[in-house]
C-alpha cells in the first residue's frame, strides 16, 4: 500500500468509532410506530453496516491486537459475540415486520450491539492506541479500502434502503435543527433585546 496514503489515512481506532456513532443514531431513528417499509429498510440499512463493520475488524483489527494484546478478555469474545449478532439478524431477515416479535428482535440486536460496542470503546480502543500506536493510519488504510471493496456488491441496495428511510429521518433531523435553532434565536433575543429592569433581563 501507498507509504504517504497510509500516513495520511484516518486512525482504524477513529474509523470504528464513527462506524460506532452511525449505527447508533441509526438505532435511534427507529420508530415502531413507523410504515413496515420504512422499518424494514431502517433495519436492512443497520444490519448490513453491522455486517460490514463486523467483518472489517475481524480480518483487520482483532487480528493486530491479537499480535499485540495477549489474552484479552473482551478481544477473546468479541468475534463470538459477533457470530451471536450475525444469528439475530439472520432471523430478522427471515421475518417481515409485519411479524409479531419483529421489533423485539430488533431491540434484542440493539441491546447487543449496545453493549458490545461500549466493551470496544472503553477497553479495546483505547488499548489499541496504546499497544498500536505506530500502525494506528496504516491499519485505518487498510479499512478503508476493504470496506470499498465490500461494499461495493451492494451500492444499489445502500442506495435504495437511505432513500426509503431518508425522509422520516432527515425531516426528523430537521426539525430538531429548527428546534434548536429557534430556542437559540429566543435565548439571544431574551439576553440582547429585553427591556432593562423586565423580569429575567440578564446583564
Ligand atoms: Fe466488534
Ligand atoms: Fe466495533
Amino acid at each position: 500500500m501507498n507509504a504517504l496514503a497510509s500516513k495520511l489515512s484516518p486512525s482504524i481506532t477513529n474509523m470504528i468509532r464513527v462506524d460506532h456513532t452511525h449505527v447508533l443514531s441509526n438505532f435511534h431513528q427507529y420508530d415502531p410506530e413507523a410504515s413496515d417499509g420504512t422499518r424494514q429498510a431502517l433495519v436492512n440499512q443497520i444490519c448490513l453496516a453491522l455486517e460490514i463493520h463486523a467483518q472489517l475488524e475481524e480480518e483487520i483489527f482483532y487480528p493486530a491486537m491479537r499480535a499485540v494484546a495477549g489474552n484479552n478478555e473482551v478481544l477473546n469474545k468479541s468475534a463470538p459475540e459477533h457470530d451471536q449478532m450475525r444469528q439475530l439478524i439472520g432471523r430478522l431477515r427471515d421475518m417481515t415486520p409485519a411479524d409479531l416479535t419483529y421489533d423485539s428482535t430488533f431491540m434484542d440486536l440493539m441491546r447487543d450491539v449496545m453493549h458490545h460496542v461500549a466493551d470496544e470503546e472503553t477497553v479495546l480502543l483505547p488499548e489499541a492506541e496504546r499497544l498500536l500506536a505506530d500502525r494506528l493510519n496504516e491499519l485505518g488504510a487498510q479499512m478503508t479500502k476493504r470496506r470499498l471493496q465490500l461494499a461495493a456488491p451492494h451500492t444499489g441496495e445502500i442506495a435504495m434502503n437511505t432513500m426509503r428511510t431518508m425522509p422520516a429521518s432527515s425531516m426528523l433531523v430537521a426539525a430538531g435543527a429548527l428546534l434548536a435553532g429557534g430556542y437559540l434565536f429566543k435565548r439571544s433575543r431574551g439576553w440582547h433585546f429585553r427591556q432593562p429592569g423586565s423580569l429575567g433581563h440578564r446583564r
